[in-house]
């Protein structure tokens, strides 16, 4: 039994039989939900991360198997120094929690996107945190950090047109099937649902190809503000959507 209030306050029930395996969130509209308070973006940052404990938890209860939540993009280096500052010592700060956490957690953490440019002390807590959580059985979570999809796709050619070179494949050989498993989701299904908050109406580069035929579904309140509710929300939302991949029913 999975129930929520809906937006009349009327008590609803998920079909616990129908729900997402794999849902991608963009958390966005920290910065806002600092600005309306006057206080700095980081303090958005930080109830942000809160906000992706409260629903990762969320997502257990759930019994969701992938959840892929967009951290920090290829683009966000464009931000200031000072924020970009405050979202990596945020991240250092989870990152620590969760490795300490680890033992008695049952998450798979896995980092999707080009760590190389992060600083060397988070990319050893991110090798630390997946080796840790590496065999662990309870649900997938991918946090995509320095990731842009067009990046993703561009690394992935870039090691799908060297197989070719060494001869490993022919060219007509390749499908989707072989493009995939050089993407950062290997062996990952696809999303069925792709939520952003805010407001916002953009995919603003966050799985471009694996998104090809999720549910969007756009949420106006702020990451910040998002609750477990909000998340049957959206999930029932995807329940009640016909799913026709291009077919007819
Ligand atoms: C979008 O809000 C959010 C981000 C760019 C960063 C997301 C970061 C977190 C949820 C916290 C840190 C993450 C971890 C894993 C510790 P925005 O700043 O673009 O909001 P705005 O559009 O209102 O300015």
């Amino acid at each position: 039994m999975f129930p929520f209030f809906n937006n009349n306050k009327e008590q609803m029930e998920l079909d616990e039989k129908n729900i997402p395996k794999h849902i991608a969130i963009i958390m966005d509209g920290n910065g806002r939900w600092a600005s309306k308070r006057a206080l700095p973006k980081k303090a958005g940052h930080k109830a942000g991360a809160q906000a992706l404990e409260k629903i990762s938890q969320a997502a257990i209860d759930l019994g969701v198997q992938h959840l892929t939540v967009y951290a920090f993009s290829t683009e966000n280096w464009k931000r200031s120094e000072e924020e970009i500052k405050g979202i990596m010592d945020l991240l250092r700060e989870y990152l620590k929690n969760y490795i300490e956490r680890a033992k008695n957690d049952n998450v798979r953490v896995h980092i999707i996107g080009n760590i190389l440019p992060l600083d060397k002390d988070i990319q050893q807590q991110i090798i630390e945190l997946e080796r840790l959580t590496n065999e662990k059985t309870g649900m997938n979570l991918h946090i995509a950090l320095n990731y842009g999809g067009r990046d993703e796709l561009l690394r992935a050619i870039g090691k799908l047109s060297q197989a070719v070179a060494e001869g490993r494949y022919a060219p007509e050989e390749i499908g989707e099937k072989e493009l995939e498993q050089y993407l950062d989701t290997a062996n990952i299904p696809d999303p069925e649902l792709l939520i952003r908050t805010s407001g916002e109406q953009r995919i603003s580069n966050f799985l471009l190809w694996q998104i090809a035929y999720s549910e969007l579904c756009f949420v106006e309140k702020l990451w910040p503000d998002f609750t477990e509710n909000d998340l049957k929300q959206a999930i029932y939302h995807y329940q009640n959507r016909e799913r026709r991949f291009g077919g007819r029913k």
